[in-house]
């Protein structure tokens, strides 16, 4: 096995592993990498969609999307289209995975399937070095403090992109988490905000919410939090949902990206309410 980190933040290339293989023994090593790294990337998997579906189910239940329809024959896994003229992909903003559901996401697990010659690579902040490096003030600010987190109604994951359809759910949803939350199997702590569904600190006037939020939106944004990974066909990645924000970036423009598709197959995994 190789680890070759891509990042001084987070982010490691794994080799010499082979996803398909779903013993105890290799499960305990990708999970214990995962913690160490927080998203792990693999080359040439060639794994099947029931590969992927139990591997995912080695880390927990599975999770359905509340909004997006799934592939047909699997309702486990999500297909993610990026038309070829779509400068638009799902997911591009920094976020959190579902983090308006009272038990977000854990871990996803996400397969490139097709993917353009250029454009479209997935970036990854680190939010224990977040939280770790805040300012002071703000941390004492956010002591014990709750906030809310909504989701942005079913347009937003499907009217918006051409190849997304819906599973026929309009409704909006909003739950609280606290604004630091502890990780349940690192036991670090975490800046649990993102600037996609997060929008109010709880027990604060909104422009006090809105300043402070914003300010930690800027710092989770830092490029030295981050790491970033360029996809080939058959690759894949899992990442902690928990511990992490990311972005698929947009940077499809005429004469370059511009022009191809981009597939992915996602998987989630159910987390638990975070404390
Ligand atoms: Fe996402």
């Amino acid at each position: 096995m190789d680890v070759k980190l891509i990042s001084g933040a987070l982010g490691a290339e794994i080799s010499g592993i082979n996803l398909a293989d779903t013993s105890v023994s290799n499960f305990n090593l990708i999970n214990k990498l995962l913690l160490e790294h927080k998203v792990l990337f693999f080359r040439n998997q060639n794994i099947t969609a029931d590969d992927q579906i139990s591997l995912a189910k080695c880390f927990g239940p599975l999770e359905k999307h509340v909004y997006v329809k799934p592939r047909e024959n699997y309702p486990e896994i999500i297909r993610i289209i990026k038309g070829p003229n779509e400068k638009h992909q799902w997911g591009e903003t920094w976020h959190t995975d579902v983090s308006y559901n009272v038990k977000p996401t854990k871990v996803i697990i996400l397969r490139s399937v097709k993917i353009p010659p250029v454009g479209g690579d997935t970036m990854f902040s680190n939010m224990e070095i977040a939280y770790e490096t805040l300012d002071k003030e703000i941390k004492n600010k956010l002591k014990n403090k709750t906030a809310i987190h909504s989701s942005l109604g079913a347009a937003a994951f499907v009217d918006k992109y051409e190849k997304m359809s819906g599973n026929g759910n309009m409704d909006e949803y909003s739950n609280i988490h606290p604004v630091v939350r502890t990780h349940p199997e690192t036991g670090k702590k975490i800046l649990y905000v993102n600037s996609m569904y997060t929008k109010k600190i709880n027990d604060m006037d909104k422009k006090e919410s809105d300043e402070i939020l914003n300010e930690i939106f800027k710092h989770q944004e830092r490029l030295d939090f981050t790491c970033r990974f360029k996809w080939t066909e058959n690759a894949v990645a899992i990442w902690d949902n928990r511990s992490t924000l990311h972005q698929g970036l947009t940077d499809f423009f005429p004469g370059k990206g511009l022009g191809y598709e981009r597939i992915m197959d996602r998987i989630a995994i159910e987390g638990d309410k975070p404390h």
